[in-house]
């Protein structure tokens, strides 16, 4: 396998995010502060490499990729300081830092969450793309990000928290929702960029499918077995809160069975595409073994 520079295409979404977000110095400074404290400095930026990724793999120009990177990981990053808000997982590490409500106070974590949501369909609007492109784009990302995606998933993680039963049909999709939906529009997003065609998107809605699902699968066992030091957050809380995960459900074997599952069906949703996919399977490839 090529050697893939996914350090260069951090930088690269590091530096448009910088761009992208207000000046700490500019009132509202205590916001501004916040929003750049939840944006940059961290995060390991799956969600920009997957459109840069996807992208690329079918011909589009890193230019045409920087807004959707952007995006994504701004909305990213607000569903992170919401979700660690003390309504929703009450947590005080994130990124190896204190929360946002933390480092600041709830008001402004709110604010800062909201204003990151805004910011991204702002970046995205404004994008110097081709007009139906940008428009399918947005939809795109809106649709992951609200009541059939993220928001939505992010409801019914809290419903089922607390030891309400749950199935593992209904726990799939809850997971598919609250962290699916975004992985897949990344990959969506950079497809539109590309121009790709209707066969290549199903191939790669297929691959998205799994490697959102195995991403959180990941994120359950790692909550198990990781510590807080290497993850950043921490660890134990899913059990703590008596959260609807695949470990409490299936115990840990089965969720390692399932993780493998998950792996084979990315492999084969990119077999038809070869070498071209390459970064592409190494990213699915890090949603199953990554450590933090
Ligand atoms: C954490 O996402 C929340 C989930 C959706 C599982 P990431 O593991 O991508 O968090 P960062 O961006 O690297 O901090
Ligand atoms: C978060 O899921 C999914 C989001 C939409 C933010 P988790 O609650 O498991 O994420 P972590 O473990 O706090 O990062
Ligand atoms: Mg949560
Ligand atoms: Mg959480
Ligand atoms: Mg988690």
């Amino acid at each position: 396998m090529p050697d893939i520079d996914f350090a260069a295409w951090r930088a690269r979404v590091d530096a448009a995010l910088a761009a992208a977000l207000p000046d700490a110095a500019t009132p509202p400074q205590r916001l501004h502060a916040a929003m750049r404290y939840a944006a940059t400095d961290g995060g390991k930026r799956m969600r920009p490499l997957l459109v840069y990724a996807a992208g690329t793999a079918f011909g589009a120009d890193l230019q045409a990729l920087d807004a959707p990177a952007v995006a994504v990981e701004l909305i990213h990053a607000y569903s992170l300081v919401h979700d660690d808000l003390p309504a929703m997982d009450d947590d005080a590490l994130r990124r190896g830092k204190p929360t946002v409500h933390v480092a600041f106070d709830e008001a402004t974590a709110i604010l800062a969450g909201d204003a990151l949501q805004s910011l991204a369909f702002d970046v995205l609007a404004r994008a110097p793309l081709d007009a139906q492109r940008r428009v399918e784009m947005l939809a795109e990302l809106a649709r992951a990000s609200g009541v059939v995606g993220m928001c939505g998933g992010q409801a019914l993680d809290i419903d089922a928290t607390g030891g309400a039963a749950i199935t593992v049909a209904e726990l799939e999709r809850l997971h598919a929702m609250k962290t699916g939906a975004l992985l897949r529009a990344s990959v969506r997003m950079g497809a539109i960029a590309a121009g790709a065609d209707a066969d290549t998107r199903a191939h790669l809605d297929t691959f998205a499918d799994a490697l959102g699902l195995a991403f959180q699968v990941r994120d359950d066992l790692l909550d198990v077995e990781g510590d807080s030091a290497s993850l950043g957050k921490t660890a134990g809380k899913d059990a703590a809160q008596q959260k609807a995960t695949f470990p409490a459900l299936l115990g840990l074997p089965a969720t390692r069975g399932r993780l493998a599952t998950l792996a084979t069906a990315m492999h084969e949703a990119l077999a038809p595409f070869g070498a071209q996919t390459d970064a592409l399977a190494a990213l699915g490839r890090a949603a199953v073994d990554r450590k933090h």
